[in-house]
């Protein structure tokens, strides 16, 4: 049997991107030389071959040590530019960023010189891509609580550029309850929440995201499928889970693709989405996974627009904005068939 043709360029949402994970080589190498900074390696293509990692923390060493780069307002604000311009060739229409205010603050550069570098590329998005986005605060997981409490508070004054808040780095050991009152608030302040969960962690942590975090949405939860009364849960509420299949096999949560628990998820009513998650380090931007899972599980045409739908239903656009963005996707599909 033939596999079903993709459909990866569909217009869609992407929910789970981090923005210093979008960090191309050639883009590392050409800020390291404007800020003159020394990176420990000789070449783009020697960067580039040191993606091989063991796990998520092998990962995150090279992730934290390539960030260094990244000191000016300028740089952010061109970091997201490039983001963003390869996200509408991926079909992306709509695009949620996690950014990593504690990566950069740890090194001496300012929250405000990181937001608004951010934001100024975010602003701008509609009207030079055609993308609607918004901006996701990140807590490291593996530094205190108060450490995140004192990010939130930087966070105040800029309002609502920043729209929700979540959880990521290295998750085992370090679970959502450790961030309870973080996390209550920043819900009194308003912002939404998210959180990494049952990536490597086990499905109790994707409970207390749940029920400690409140979280609108769940980042992989890949895990979620070994209780089954959570994934009861996670149904009936239909609670998203934003599914990132190349960085799943790229960190060995999944020996290959044919193994990802994507398809299991949905034949389980869940609302999964597809997203990149680093693309710069695991091989691929959004419509790369959307084609290589599809292609991997066998999925069909009306799975990868469910996935695609889902991707908007799970965003935190207003009614008006998604319905605008679901009528998007059926007309691409009518033009297609
Ligand atoms: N998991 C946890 N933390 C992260 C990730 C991830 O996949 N990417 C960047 N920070
Ligand atoms: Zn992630």
């Amino acid at each position: 049997m033939t596999a079903a043709p993709t459909f990866a360029c569909l217009p869609k949402a992407e929910l789970h991107l981090h923005i210093e994970g979008t960090f191309e080589p050639e883009l590392i190498f050409k800020i390291a030389q404007r800020n003159n900074i020394a990176i420990p390696f000789e070449s783009v293509e020697a960067l580039r071959g040191a993606y091989q990692f063991e796990d998520l923390q092998s990962f995150l060493y090279l992730y934290y040590q390539a960030m260094n780069v990244l000191q000016k307002e300028e740089d952010f604000y061109e970091l997201c530019s490039a983001y963003l311009q390869r996200a509408q060739a991926n079909g992306v229409v709509h695009v949620e960023i996690f950014f990593d205010p504690q990566a950069h603050t740890s090194r001496g550069v300012h929250f405000d010189t990181v937001v608004n570098g951010l934001y100024k590329a975010v602003k701008e998005s509609k009207e030079k891509y055609g993308i609607t986005s918004k901006l996701i605060m990140c807590f490291l997981r593996d530094l205190s609580a108060e450490s995140a409490m004192d990010t939130l508070k930087l966070a105040e004054k800029h309002g609502e550029k920043i729209i929700a808040v979540g959880l990521d780095s290295a998750e085992v050991g370090n679970p959502p309850s450790k961030f309870k009152k973080v996390f209550e608030a920043a819900l009194a302040q308003g912002l939404l929440t998210v959180a990494h969960a049952g990536e490597e962690g086990p499905p109790d942590y994707v409970w207390e995201a749940l029920n400690d975090l409140k979280v609108s949405r769940v980042d992989h939860g890949v895990r979620s499928m070994e209780d089954p009364a959570l994934v009861t849960h996670l149904a009936e509420h239909r609670i998203p889970l934003t599914v990132c299949p190349l960085s799943n096999v790229k960190l060995r949560v999944f020996p290959d693709l044919k193994s990802h628990n994507l398809k299991h998820m949905l034949d389980c009513d869940l609302m999964a989405t597809v997203n990149s998650d680093d693309p710069a380090y695991f091989g691929g931007y959004v419509a790369d996974n959307l084609e290589q899972v599809a292609q991997a599980l066998n999925l069909s045409r009306d799975e990868q627009v469910r996935l695609a739908k889902n991707s908007i239903e799970a965003s935190f656009l207003s009614h008006a904005e998604k319905a605008a963005y679901l009528a998007q996707i059926d007309n691409f599909c009518k033009a297609l068939s």
